[in-house]
């Protein structure tokens, strides 16, 4: 069958269009209209702005998705939206597009969780994933440990009590200097500091925010304020007004102990949560996933720590928000649904919802 999914919860206008036959999948198109530049401009994403953008650009990508799948609306089975959760605005342009679709071309419409779909990200490229699953959710909104006994079935064991760690990277960048969004680049300075180590600022150190708390909870609005203290300390010293830019050295060296104190704590607590939980997979999930050192690190400790656990990623280029990984997430929704849900999604056009803060169940 032909699944056609529509994602719309932020600042990226997405349609992709998959296939599944005898259970293997094959992704058709994956369409994704960025709008970063034009967010960049406010340093940060604007709903209302977003909405005009995916006003703009929904059809025309729903059009080169068609076309680069070469297919048809007759050949659409299936429809699906993310339906939260996400910025209101931005996610009815998508649900209203997906529900008109599903109206006019009589096709069954599932809504689906933004969440739900990045973590099947992970199944992209690897349906061989073995449950139990420990998913580490890692994005602009999200910081979770999510336990999976089988497909579909969320567990949140742990989660930031208040920051994402996603929106401290963008917070971090915006004290540096560095523009929106802030994780490509944090990851990019933290890397030039690696490759170029340096003991010019040895005395800055940022904490590992609850490392060692019990629980599987993170903190990271802790981590970014000590960032700013250490910044604003920098300017003191070096008589520096706000305005003046931060020498090269100094925003490569706060970037690397900001991206090594979050990796830090996040990896020892999906660790900890993987053993206790005797999981055969951790996966990782969201657009920091897309980070390289949290990427290489994770893997490393699950290999040296958990030696009969599989690690997975998703492919670069379903890191970040992508409509595939909604598809994804459709596929095994469908599948798992009794003939009867499955005629009731028909009328599905006039059920669907956006919901900002939806719960992942
Ligand atoms: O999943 P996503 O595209 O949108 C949400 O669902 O929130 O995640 C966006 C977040 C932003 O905070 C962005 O700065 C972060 O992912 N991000 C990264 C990297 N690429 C994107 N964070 C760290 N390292 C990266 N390479
Ligand atoms: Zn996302």
């Amino acid at each position: 069958m032909n699944i056609l999914s529509i994602e719309t919860s932020c600042d990226e206008t997405a349609i992709a269009i998959i296939n599944t036959k005898n259970n293997k999948t094959e992704i058709l198109a994956n369409i994704v209209s960025s709008q970063v530049e034009l967010h960049a401009e406010w340093g940060g994403v604007v709903p209302n702005l977003a909405a005009r953008e995916h006003t703009k650009n929904i059809l025309p990508v729903l059009k080169e998705a068609l076309e680069t799948a070469k297919l048809t609306k007759d050949n659409i089975d299936l429809i699906s939206v993310t339906q939260g959760p996400g910025l209101i605005p931005a996610l009815l342009v998508g649900v209203t597009t997906a529900k008109s679709l599903a109206y006019a071309w009589q096709k069954p419409l599932l809504g689906i969780h933004h969440i739900e779909g990045h973590i099947y990200a992970n199944w992209a490229e690897n349906d061989d994933v073995q449950f139990p699953v420990l998913a580490l959710v890692v994005s602009g909104g999200h910081t979770q440990l999510i336990l999976m006994k089988d497909h579909l079935q969320y567990k949140i064991v742990g989660e930031t009590q208040d920051d994402a760690v996603g929106e401290a990277y963008d917070k971090v960048a915006r004290m540096l200097g560095l523009g929106y969004p802030g994780g490509p680049i944090i990851d990019k300075k933290a890397g030039e500091f690696e490759e170029n180590p340096s003991s010019e600022f040895d005395d800055v150190e940022l904490p590992r925010p609850m490392i060692n708390s019990k629980d599987y909870n993170f903190s990271f609005s802790g981590l970014k304020t000590a960032a700013l203290y250490a910044v604003k300390k920098f300017r003191e010293k070096n008589n520096l007004s706000n305005e003046d830019n931060l020498p090269k050295t100094f925003i490569n060296k706060i970037a690397n102990e900001f991206q090594s104190a979050a990796t830090e704590v996040l990896i020892k607590k999906a660790i900890k949560a993987a053993r206790e939980f005797k999981v055969k997979s951790v996966v990782l999930a969201g657009g920091v996933s897309a980070n390289k050192a949290l990427r290489s690190r994770l893997e490393k400790a699950v290999n040296e720590n958990l030696p009969n656990v599989d690690f997975t990623v998703p492919p670069f280029t379903y890191c970040l928000d992508n409509a595939t990984m909604i598809a994804l997430a459709t596929a095994y929704r469908w599948e798992k649904m009794s003939e009867n849900e499955r005629e009731r999604c028909l009328d599905n056009y006039k059920k669907v919802q956006a919901n900002s803060s939806l719960k992942l169940s």
